[in-house]
């Protein structure tokens, strides 16, 4: 099953995301990039959701619009995804709003989940991931299996302001079939296992926190 990645080129991306990057950004002004770039890659993640034709009477006359066919499911991985949450809900009033918690343990690299609240059957649900970062792979891969057993169709959609070459490989060898849209696929992982150049560690930028 295939991973397909499309990074976004905007300009708009490009002059928020270098904002994102900055170490001497403040934490207000990280909030606030970090959503405008998340806005601009949904805008994009959601341009295929299926539609249904409408009728809608304008102040003139009776022609015919198209509606969100089903409501969508946005599933944010806490923290850092809780920044994204608002961009996608201001294009998606509508959506459900799931909840998967996952820390990446600093020694091992390995995710550990703490939250998992999701609507009770995903099944026929289109599914929006997100999270500023995808390093190794290993907290996205975990919320996707988690979404798996709910009946989540294929593809998952998954919106990330990075992406690292070692997170998408991991991806495609775990055999999901995601769409991946990213502002940046970044050069690699360092020791740490943080992005390159990246931008930091996107939870503690937003919420002030180590
Ligand atoms: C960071 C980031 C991703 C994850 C990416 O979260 O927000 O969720 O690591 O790493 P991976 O691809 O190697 O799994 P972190 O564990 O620091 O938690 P936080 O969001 O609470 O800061």
């Amino acid at each position: 099953m295939p991973v397909t990645v499309t990074v976004v080129d905007h300009p708009l991306i490009a002059d928020a995301l270098t904002r994102v990057r900055d170490r001497d950004t403040p934490n207000t002004l990280f909030r606030q990039e970090l959503e405008r770039v998340g806005k601009l890659l949904l805008a994009d993640a959601t341009r295929h959701l299926p539609t249904r034709v409408v009728e809608v009477t304008t102040p003139l006359e009776t022609t015919s619009g198209r509606v969100l066919d089903t409501q969508p499911v946005v599933i944010p991985i806490l923290r850092a995804g809780l920044g994204l949450v608002h961009a996608a809900q201001e294009l998606m009033p509508a959506a459900d709003i799931g909840f998967i918690g996952m820390s990446r343990d600093e020694e091992t690299f390995q995710p550990k989940p703490y939250v998992n609240k999701l609507p009770e059957s995903l099944a026929d649900r289109v599914c929006f991931v997100l999270d500023p970062m995808l390093a190794t792979g290993g907290s996205l891969a975990a919320t996707c299996r988690l979404l798996l057993e709910k009946g989540a169709p294929g593809p998952i959609i998954v919106v990330c302001v990075l992406a690292a070459p070692e997170g998408i490989e991991r991806l495609r060898s775990e055999g999901l079939d995601l769409l991946l849209y990213t502002a940046s696929i970044d050069r690699h992982l360092n020791d740490s296992a943080f992005i390159v150049p990246g931008l930091g560690d996107a939870g503690d930028r937003q919420f002030g926190t180590g």
